[in-house]
């Protein structure tokens, strides 16, 4: 039996600015796509969460594309000497901007390779699961797909990212709050790319500030000034806002966090639903706020950085 486990991300810095080449920082946190791979007569796809089975060698619906694509280029890697069943059972939520399908693909990928006694090195699984997620959201960044295989806490630009070796220290923390509210990440970016075109002059202002703010945000960060960090997620907020991905649920969530203590908080991944992240010191994060946001239907998580991408579980 093969088993490989890829963890979920956070984008702290930079989500639809990377896809314009800006960097992002983002991180690898605790939660975990697995895949279990078992010898078998046939090529079979199980997902537990999202609660289907498919067939890889027969005609599978254009939802499940991505599973086709990974098991195609694997078999110009490797011989496919046999049949296998894959169960995949995850814990990160889906389509709410902790990369669940990158995810997914890393671990499904990992495990395939695995299984066919090649070695699953990192810039191979890191290939093969982006031209999944091409296949899921049109034109990525890479960058979900690429802090699932690596791990750790990574500035990140397009083709290219360089780790930041921080201890992240043990009194800070990031609240995450999933609204449930699903959306299409290709949809999202297909939206704020028309946008970006329609009104260039402006935008192409408004990526250069960013691309200012994040460089601070990284220095920052290297420093271990987290009250700084903070102030640059909030005016990283505001930047998202002009880019139209945000509405009145996830804003009564980033003031919510603000007003009860918040270092800072905003937006993460595609918007329009999905996540927002608060950055807060342990000793502030209060259990009424988290009991508040549950009360309204809403999952939360406390998450850290993890140093550790796709192995062997
Ligand atoms: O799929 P999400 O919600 O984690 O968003 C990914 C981040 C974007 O910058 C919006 C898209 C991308 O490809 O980088």
């Amino acid at each position: 039996m093969i088993c490989s486990e890829a963890p979920g991300k956070i984008i702290l810095f930079g989500e639809h600015f990377v896809v314009k080449n800006k960097p992002a920082i983002v991180t690898a946190v605790n939660l975990y796509a697995k895949t279990i791979i078992k010898e078998y007569n046939g090529f079979k796809v199980e997902s537990k969460q999202m609660g289907f089975t498919i067939d890889l060698d027969k005609p599978v619906p254009r939802e499940y594309s991505h599973f086709i694509e990974i098991f195609k280029l694997i078999s110009v890697k490797t011989s496919i000497s046999k049949g296998f069943y894959a169960i995949i059972d995850s814990n990160i939520p889906v389509a709410s901007g902790m990369g669940s399908s990158a995810a997914t693909a890393v671990s499904l990928t990992h495990a395939l390779l695995s299984y066919y006694g090649f070695k699953p090195e990192y810039s191979l699984v890191n290939e093969i699961a982006y031209r999944a997620e091409e296949i899921v959201h049109g034109k990525p960044s890479g960058v979900d797909n690429t802090v699932s295989t690596y791990g750790g806490l990574l500035f990140y630009r397009k083709n290219s990212f360089e780790r930041i070796s921080i201890k992240w220290p043990d009194e800070i923390v990031i609240l995450v709050v999933d609204t449930g509210i699903k959306r299409n990440t290709g949809e999202v970016v297909r939206k704020v790319l028309e946008l970006y075109d329609k009104y260039v002059d402006i935008y192409s202002g408004i990526y250069g500030v960013y691309e200012k703010l994040v460089f601070e945000a990284y220095k920052y960060l290297v420093h271990g000034d987290f009250h700084r960090l903070g102030e640059l997620m909030n005016i990283n907020q505001s930047l998202l806002e002009s880019l139209n991905i945000s509405n009145s649920v996830l804003e009564n969530i980033v003031y919510a966090m603000r007003e009860k203590g918040a270092l800072g908080s905003k937006i993460s991944g595609a918007g329009q639903g999905g996540i927002v992240i608060g950055l807060f010191k342990t000793s502030d994060l209060k259990n009424d706020l988290i009991h508040e946001f549950n009360s309204k239907g809403f999952k939360t998580y406390i998450v850290k950085p993890i140093n550790t991408g796709v192995k062997n579980c």
